[in-house]
């Protein structure tokens, strides 16, 4: 099998191929799966740039893969060989991974690989930003900082099926993009001051917007004694004391399952609706040209590499 990895830190171009063993089931609970298409994160990007550090290398990415099945063992007794699959597994920078069944769900059938990959790490990581982390009800005023990325699109659209009123920050080059997405108001940060618009408005803050980006969002817009939940770092939230607020993070496979689920069924029904900017091969060149892609920030869709 081949994978795609570094053995140093840097710019896209660190990327080598290698050849490795073909995987073997060795547990009872392991499925092992053909990839078919790769999902690309900026945590991909920063963590081949260094900023993640260490110095165990080779270094191969990448958690969110679709593949089929093509062995399980003993103890599967409800995934088989021949389904396709999508995997929050790695590494998934590779034409073959090995996982264990928590954490699979089924692709289903009228969905396109490229689509269903692009569900998982964003996927998951606003799910629980919604369900888990905030606990968005139906009539909450949800704020959502980075609604065109692929979290915070993926925030808006479960918040929206919730029956929350959602406000979708992004710039203003997206912003027919938040309105197709489904908001009920946009804030353009390139264009307005969006911290005194929508002052002391929001029962709920989702910030997933690049690195966190306005942390001082959540104290300005939020009401005291609502929830924010952040991939940035914890923000200072002195003037507003009552509020909760949760650093997003991974919680476990199981919610992980569950996240998948209820998105791979939304992708089904057309009520999640994903963007997938570019598709390129599962080859060195295209690994390559996917982290270029990454470096420019603000690409309008996910990127994908598919076999
Ligand atoms: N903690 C976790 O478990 C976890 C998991 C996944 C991702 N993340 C993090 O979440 C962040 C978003 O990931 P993603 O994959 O959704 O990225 P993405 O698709 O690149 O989206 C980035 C978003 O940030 C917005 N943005 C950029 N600069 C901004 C600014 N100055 N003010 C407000 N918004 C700004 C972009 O808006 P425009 O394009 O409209 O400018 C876009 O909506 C990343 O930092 C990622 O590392 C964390």
């Amino acid at each position: 099998m081949k994978t795609f990895g570094y053995q140093t830190f840097g710019g896209p171009e660190v990327f080598e191929e290698f050849t490795n063993a073909e995987p073997q089931i060795t547990k009872d609970t392991q499925v092992i799966i053909e990839t078919l298409a790769v999902g690309l994160n900026n945590f991909e990007r920063s963590q081949r740039a260094g900023e993640f550090g260490g110095d165990k290398f080779p270094i191969i990415p990448g958690r969110d893969v679709v593949g089929k099945i093509i062995a399980v063992g003993k103890a599967v007794d409800n995934f088989a060989p021949g389904e396709v699959v999508i995997a929050h597994a790695g590494p998934a920078y590779a034409t073959k991974v090995k996982t264990t069944a928590k954490r699979l769900v089924k692709k289903p059938d009228s969905v396109s690989v490229s689509k269903a990959v692009t569900i998982i790490t964003p996927g998951i990581t606003a799910y629980n930003a919604v369900s888990y982390f905030t606990q968005v009800q139906a009539g909450d005023t949800v704020i959502v900082n980075g609604a065109t990325g692929g979290v915070g699109s993926i925030v808006v659209q479960v918040a929206k099926k919730l029956g929350a009123h959602v406000i979708g920050i992004g710039s203003s080059k997206n912003e027919t993009l938040m309105k197709e997405l489904g908001v009920d108001e946009v804030g353009l940060y390139d264009q307005e001051n969006i911290n005194e618009k929508f002052a002391n408005q929001a029962d709920i803050v989702i910030n997933a917007a690049l690195d966190g980006k306005n942390p001082s969002l959540i104290s300005d817009v939020i009401k005291d004694g609502g929830s924010a939940a952040s991939v940035g770092d914890a923000t200072d939230l002195s003037n507003k004391p009552n509020v909760k607020f949760e650093h997003i993070r991974p919680i476990d496979a199981e919610h992980d399952q569950i996240a998948l689920q209820k998105l791979a069924e939304m992708l089904e029904d057309g009520s999640l609706t994903v963007k997938v900017f570019k598709e390129l091969p599962l080859t060195l060149t295209g690994v390559v040209e996917g982290h270029q892609l990454l470096e420019q920030r603000h690409a309008p869709g996910r990127v994908v590499l598919v076999k």
